[in-house]
C-alpha cells in the first residue's frame, strides 16, 4: 500500500505548476563553458539539459498509460501537478537548449529532439514495446535518481559554491526544487496500479548500472566535438574531480536504498529543505518571483 497522501504537507502532496520564463543570455551572454572554467561540468549539464525535454515527455507518457486506472482524487491531483511541472521543465530547458546549440553544443541537438519528429515517434514506438508497468517503473526510478541529485544540488555547500552562469543556476535550482516536490508521484502511481517490487527494483538496477557509463561516454563524445575543449590535462583533472567531488561522491550508496524492499521516496524527509527553498525562490523576496508568468 502506498502512504496516504493526506498525511503529507500540502506543498509536498500537490506539486504546484509554475509557468516560468527564464532569461538566458539577456543580462549577460552565456559563455561557452558556462560552469566557470569547468569544461567537463559544462558539457555534463548541457547534455542533461538536452536530454530532459524528451526524457520528461516519456515520463509523462508512462504515467498517462495508467490514466484510466488512477481513481484516488488526491493521487489524480498530484499526477496533474507532476505532468504540469514536467511539461514546464521540458519547455524551459528547450529555451536554454536552443542557446546551447548556437554556442556549439552539437550533442544537445542530438539529445533534444522536437515533438512529433521522427526520432520522437521512434521513441514512442519503442516505449509501446515495453510492458507499461516496466515503463512506469523506469520513470519512478529516474525520478528517484533526479530527486537524489536535486537534494544534493540544493543542500550541498560545495555544489552551491560552484560558480556558473546565474540564469542557468536559477533554472537548475527551480528544476531541482520541483523534482523534490513531485518526487514520489510516479512511485505512488506505480504502487496504486499494483506494480511489483521486483519490477520496481529491476528498473532502478538498470538506472544504477546504466546512467553513469552512458553519461560518461556522452560527455567524452561531446567534449571531442568541441574544439575549444581540447585541453586533455585540464579535462582529465576535472573528470577525476567530478567523480571524487560532491556531485558523484557517495551517490551510488544513496541510490542503493531504493533497491531495498518496501522503500518509499518519502522515507527520505526533504520537507524542511523544500520549505527553505520555497521561501528562497518564491517567498516575498524570492529570487525567481519575477520569472513566474
Ligand atoms: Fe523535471
Ligand atoms: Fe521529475
Amino acid at each position: 500500500m502506498s502512504k496516504p497522501t493526506a498525511s503529507l504537507p500540502t506543498s509536498v502532496a500537490y506539486p504546484k505548476v509554475r509557468r516560468m520564463r527564464f532569461r538566458f543570455g539577456q543580462l549577460e551572454p552565456i559563455q561557452r563553458h558556462f560552469i566557470e572554467g569547468n569544461i567537463v561540468l559544462s558539457h555534463l549539464v548541457a547534455l542533461l539539459s538536452g536530454g530532459f525535454p524528451p526524457g520528461e515527455e516519456s515520463f509523462i507518457r508512462s504515467v498517462r498509460r495508467f490514466a484510466d486506472e488512477i481513481t484516488d482524487p488526491a493521487l489524480k491531483k498530484r499526477v496533474a501537478g507532476f505532468i504540469g511541472q514536467e511539461a514546464v521543465h521540458g519547455n524551459q530547458h528547450r529555451v536554454l537548449n536552443h542557446q546551447l546549440i548556437e554556442l556549439g553544443y552539437l550533442f544537445v541537438k542530438v539529445a533534444d529532439f522536437p515533438k512529433d519528429s521522427r526520432r520522437e515517434k521512434t521513441l514512442v514506438r519503442a516505449e509501446r514495446l515495453l510492458p507499461r508497468h516496466l515503463h512506469l517503473a523506469l520513470t519512478a526510478a529516474a525520478e528517484h535518481y533526479t530527486a537524489t541529485m536535486a537534494q544534493r544540488v540544493l543542500s550541498n555547500e560545495e555544489i552551491r559554491a560552484i560558480p556558473g552562469d546565474p540564469e542557468v543556476w536559477h533554472l537548475l535550482d527551480w528544476h531541482a526544487f520541483e523534482e523534490l516536490e513531485h518526487k514520489s508521484v510516479a512511485f505512488d502511481v506505480f504502487r496504486a496500479v499494483d506494480g511489483s517490487e521486483e519490477t520496481r527494483i529491476l528498473a532502478m538496477a538498470v538506472m544504477y548500472y546504466g546512467v553513469i557509463p552512458f553519461l560518461s561516454v556522452a560527455v567524452i563524445a561531446s567534449i571531442l566535438a568541441d574544439r575549444t575543449a581540447w585541453h586533455p590535462i585540464t579535462v582529465t583533472r576535472q573528470a577525476i574531480e567530478l567523480f571524487r567531488g560532491p556531485v558523484v561522491r557517495g551517490l551510488m550508496k544513496e541510490l542503493r536504498t531504493y533497491m531495498v524492499r518496501d522503500f518509499h521516496p518519502d522515507d527520505i524527509d526533504t520537507t524542511a529543505l523544500l520549505e527553505q527553498w520555497r521561501l528562497e525562490l518564491f517567498g516575498t523576496d524570492g529570487q525567481l518571483r519575477d520569472r513566474v508568468k
